[in-house]
């Protein structure tokens, strides 16, 4: 039985996230889970809060929060809409945990010990009173290029220069705008990552059928030249920097920077997972233990790519143990909202929250899918969103459910009625639906989740065209035979549906099978043999009930509402 290790980029720990972050690795990679699930193969998903940093110890502080009480807080709220809307992860950890400290002190043991790590004193500015070192984008001063006066630490956004903190004119803390700021020597690790330069790329060259836009981003960075990069921080939430319990001379204030210790959860969460449920992690993360069978998928957007082509790789590759690495990395690209982007710190946007306050988790993630930012950033509007959801799932898929089964109730008394034998339709439907299955099963094979969102949506206009053409409203009056192959047919397909579209819209899936009786297969992924099963329909006299109303169309009214609510245009 093939294995497959799904892991979706961490969220970061503070606030909710909004329909961006779904978009981009949460729900891409649910659906593929789902997929591959259905397929029988063993599926292991894991996903888990990113906790540590400033943002995290900023947040909390602005809640005024001690920080774990903080990340106890927002853990389980992401879990609870995580859970609402149907993330299947097999575990939802916490980058925080005692597995992760463990792990990310283990490989900085053994990076070190291969002669990949070394200290370095580094100038950072100070902030006596906020009494920390402030990480670059806290600081801001007058740009000593253009003379913008809220350049960044690290960039000008007004004339793109690229900054460094020292250069500003009058710079001041972002935190506590308090100018009283001061440089001074800090010491700090850095991984080599210049070492690894070779095996890297060459570790990227293996890896040819990656899409072009994880691919072309690992390569601009491999043609800049990998920088060694410091992995440790002047702060207190975090992992810390030490050795069997024992802080490391002269970091005992220091902890491991987010970005170093983050992607090791994802072997964390998944000890996180053994230790909870009896599971065995080394079969799917070590080489020694079985893991090089594993196909190994990750999902993010396209701003975690170069941490996952170039920084985990050195991490994972320079241990010299080993571990297994990444097979395929899906990348996505930005959705935005109408002209800007969604911003977490500006609440600009609709959040995982409110949205499912608005309508049900099945409405975003089509939308969500079929409009997936894959092969280039995309624009949310309320207005696209309301065309998408009331077409496809309305008018489509839910007038073909609804049709046919009350049609069934009026005129076969709600059971799946018997007599007659297949035309010619029936050949025809039978063919053009093995086509579509195949190009939807290729599609969510090779993790294209456009095409195959819209093969998947193809598929349903083939039963609404069979319908349209086999007419049993007229075939009833004239040749009930015929009309029983006809119902029984669209019953069929309402099945196949509700298996086919399962990875994309769970909720409504589980009540399109609860209506044709469709109880055990939903789970399987349907060859060809057993789509050619499913059109023969339920037996006759099977009972069916008719679902109250799938998908709602969103109103005009509704739309112009929530663009008020939530700013949009
Ligand atoms: O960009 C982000 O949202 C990060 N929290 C992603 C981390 S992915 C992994 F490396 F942990
Ligand atoms: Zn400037």
């Amino acid at each position: 039985m093939p294995r497959i290790l799904i892991t979706s980029a961490l969220p970061y720990i503070n606030g909710i996230k909004h329909l961006g972050n779904l978009a981009g690795s949460m729900l891409p990679s649910d659906v593929f889970a789902r997929f591959h699930r259905a397929r029988g193969d063993e599926v292991l998903f894991i996903c888990a809060t990113d906790e540590h940093g400033t943002p995290a110890e900023l947040a909390a502080a602005a809640a005024g929060q001690d920080v774990r009480a903080y990340c106890d807080e927002q853990h389980a709220l992401q879990r609870t809409v995580a859970d609402a809307f149907g993330l299947s992860f097999d575990w939802f950890g916490r980058s925080s945990s005692p597995q992760n400290r463990e792990l990310t002190q283990h490989f900085a043991a053994v990076l070190e010990a291969q002669g990949l790590i070394e200290e370095r004193t580094d100038q950072m500015v100070y902030s006596l009173q906020d009494k920390r070192f402030l990480p670059d984008r806290y600081i801001e001063g007058t740009c000593p290029i253009c003379a913008y006066e809220r350049a960044r630490g690290d960039q000008c956004d007004n004339c793109g220069s690229l900054l460094d903190p020292v250069r500003l004119i009058n710079p001041r803390s972002t935190i506590s705008g308090s100018t009283e700021l001061e440089v001074r020597d800090t010491r700090h690790l850095y991984l080599l990552q210049s070492k690894l330069q070779d095996r890297v790329r060459a570790f990227i060259d293996a890896h040819a059928d990656w899409p072009l836009l994880t691919r072309s981003i690992a390569y601009k960075f491999l043609d800049e030249g990998l920088i060694d990069r410091g992995i440790t921080r002047d702060l207190s939430w975090g992992v810390p920097v030490a050795k069997d319990g024992v802080a490391r001379p002269g970091f005992e204030e220091k902890v491991f920077y987010v970005w170093f210790d983050a992607p090791i959860e994802y072997i964390a969460a998944t000890r996180e997972w053994a230790e909870a449920t009896g599971g065995d992690w080394r079969r799917w993360w070590r080489n020694d233990a079985g893991a090089e069978d594993v196909r190994y998928i990750e999902v993010m957007g396209k701003d975690n790519v170069a941490f996952h082509t170039v920084s985990f790789p050195v991490t994972l590759l320079g241990s010299e143990e080993p571990w297994k690495t990444v097979d395929m990395l899906k990348s996505f690209n930005w959705l935005n909202w109408y002209g800007g982007k969604f911003s977490t710190s500006q609440r600009r946007g609709v959040f995982m929250d409110a949205a499912l306050e608005l309508l049900p988790p099945d409405y975003w993630r089509w939308y969500l899918c079929a409009q997936s930012p894959e092969s280039s950033d995309t624009a949310f509007t309320w207005e696209q969103f309301q065309s998408v959801v009331n077409k496809d799932l309305a008018d489509v898929l839910g007038n073909f459910v609804n049709r046919i089964l009350k049609f069934t109730d009026s005129k076969f008394g709600g059971v799946s009625p018997s007599g007659g034998e297949d035309g010619p339709l029936e050949t025809k439907l039978q063919e053009t639906l093995l086509a579509q299955v195949g190009l939807l099963t290729e599609a969510l094979e090779g993790l294209e989740l456009r095409k195959a969102a819209q093969a998947l949506r193809q598929a349903w206009v083939l039963g609404n065209e069979y319908l349209q053409e086999a007419a049993p409203w007229t075939a009833i009056k004239t040749d009930p035979d015929r009309a029983a192959v006809i119902v029984r047919t669209a019953l069929g397909l309402v099945g196949l549906y509700a298996r086919l579209s399962r990875p994309f819209i769970p909720f409504a899936a589980e009540k399109i099978a609860a209506s044709v009786g469709e109880g055990g297969p939903l789970e399987v992924w349907p060859d060809a043999a057993a789509v050619v099963a499913a059109l023969k329909g339920p037996p006759p006299g099977a009972a069916l009930s008719t679902p109250d109303v799938l998908f709602r169309k969103v109103e005009d009214t509704q739309i112009a509402e929530w663009g008020e609510q939530f700013g949009g245009a």
